[in-house]
This record gives structure tokens, sequence and C-alpha cells, in this order.
């Protein structure tokens, strides 16, 4: 059956429904795309819709910066000769992940760490394969274009958020436009040599990069699971 809601004169019908769901469910990290480049209009139509995400006295406190082609070439090419000379990581302006991650963190992390490599093929104590892998985050795994979020260090944890959530509407428009996505701390790891090529402003923090592009299919992956909804949400009824 077709359960119809009305809204303020806009009908939510199956259709509708199904494909707001999709664009959530479908939306994952992609770690493997094609060369085929990411059309600038698509990217403006995203970027221009992201706009309207939700943040606390709308504060809209993102900072975006798009690459593609040669500066994004050459960004890769910096970040990949770097890390493969063994520089040490720039120091940190915030702490991806608390030192001791404890229970039930710590075993969602090995399980999510499970899932990655074994849909590589590589064993978890096969240290060096998973270096490589890890490479891979240096080359965008392959894609185009890519953006870089920064916000500004005088804003708080709130502010934080309110980034996390514009950028999961980014990721979900870009399922919209057929592209898919892989957020990326792990630049804010050389975040000097992505400030080499972005110069931002100094009051800027740079969060994460995203990896923007058209899915290559022939890369394996395996779908990371959730916590059961029972172990996140608590529900408190009258
Ligand atoms: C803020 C943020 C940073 C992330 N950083 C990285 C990263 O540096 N490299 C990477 O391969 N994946 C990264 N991921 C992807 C997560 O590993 C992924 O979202 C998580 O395992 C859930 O899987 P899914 O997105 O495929 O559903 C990041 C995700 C988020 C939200």
């Amino acid at each position: 059956m077709n359960t119809i809601v009305e809204d303020r004169g806009v009908l939510i019908d199956d259709v509708r429904r199904k494909a707001v769901y999709e664009a959530v469910t479908s939306r994952r990290a992609v770690r493997g795309f094609t060369a085929q480049p990411v059309p600038r209009e698509a990217l403006e139509r995203v970027l221009s819709g992201a706009r309207w995400s939700p943040s606390g006295s709308n504060l809209q406190p993102w900072h975006t910066y798009v690459l593609t082609g040669a500066p994004l070439a050459e960004l890769k090419k910096l970040a990949l000769k770097r890390v493969a000379a063994g520089d040490p990581w720039d120091e940190r302006e915030y702490e991806m992940y608390p030192p001791a991650l404890k229970s039930p963190y710590s075993e969602r992390r090995s399980a999510f760490g499970k899932e990655r490599y074994s849909a590589l093929g590589i064993a978890r104590e096969d240290w060096e394969a998973r270096q490589r892998a890890a490479l891979a985050n240096w080359d965008c795994f392959g894609s185009p274009a890519a953006l870089f979020c920064y916000v500004d260090r005088d804003l708080g944890l709130p502010q934080w958020a309110d980034v996390g959530m514009y950028l999961q509407t980014v990721m979900l428009l870009l399922r919209a436009e057929g592209l898919h996505s892989c957020p990326q701390m792990a630049w804010s790891q050389v975040r000097k040599t992505v400030a080499q090529i972005l110069s931002p402003p100094d009051g800027l923090i740079l969060f994460c990069g995203m990896s923007i592009g058209y899915e290559d299919v022939t890369v394996g992956y395996i779908r990371t699971r959730r916590a059961p909804l029972d172990e996140t949400v608590t529900f408190t009824d009258g």
C-alpha cells in the first residue's frame, strides 16, 4: 500500500520515501573510484544543497575547499611522497580518538578493521599489507575530486557536530548525482601538506578530507555492519 503523508503541500509517497532511505543506505565509504571526471555542475548542485544543513543558531561553521585536476594531483603526489619517506605526521590539532578506546567502541573498531582488511584479502596480523592499503588514502582511492572541510579554531564541540551534519548532507546529495564518497580524517595527519595546496587562513583547523567520484565496481568491499538498534537507542514510552 502506498502510504501518502501530506506535508505542507508536498506529498510524501512511497517513491519519495524510498529515495530518501536509499540515499542513506547506499552511502558508504567507497575506497575505489574510477578516473571519470566529476562534473563541476554536480558538485555545485551538491554543495549548494548542503548549505541547507542545520547548525546551532545557523552559524554554518563549515569552510569547504574543493580540489580537482592538477592541484589535486599535486596534493596526492606530495602526500604520497611524504608518507612513503616515513615523515612523521603533523602535530595534532585535535585527537582523532581517545588514546584508550573503551568498550563498546574498541570492539566496534576491531570489527571494522577485520571487515575492512578481509574485504581486501589481508590477514589481520599482516601489518605491512595493512599499511599498503592505508596508503590508498593519499591517492584519494583514485578519485578525481576531493573536498577538504575546515572548522574555525575558535568554535567548540557543538559546531564540530554541525560540520558533521553538513558533511553527511554532502554525502547524501552526492548519491543523488550517482556519486560516491569517502570521508577521510587521515588527511588531518598531513594537514600542512594540504595547507600547502589550499592556503587556508590560519584560523581554520582541517577536520577531514573527502574523496568524491564514481565507484570502481571492480573493487571489492564488505558492507560495514551496525550495532543493533537497542544498543544505541532508548525509547521511553509513555
Ligand atoms: C569523520 C570520518 C572520518 C573518516 N576517516 C576515514 C579515513 O581517513 N580513511 C578511511 O578509509 N575511512 C575513513 N572513514 C570512513 C569510516 O571508516 C566509515 O564511515 C565507517 O567504517 C562506516 O562504514 P561506511 O561508511 O562504509 O558505512 C571516516 C569516516 C568519518 C565519518
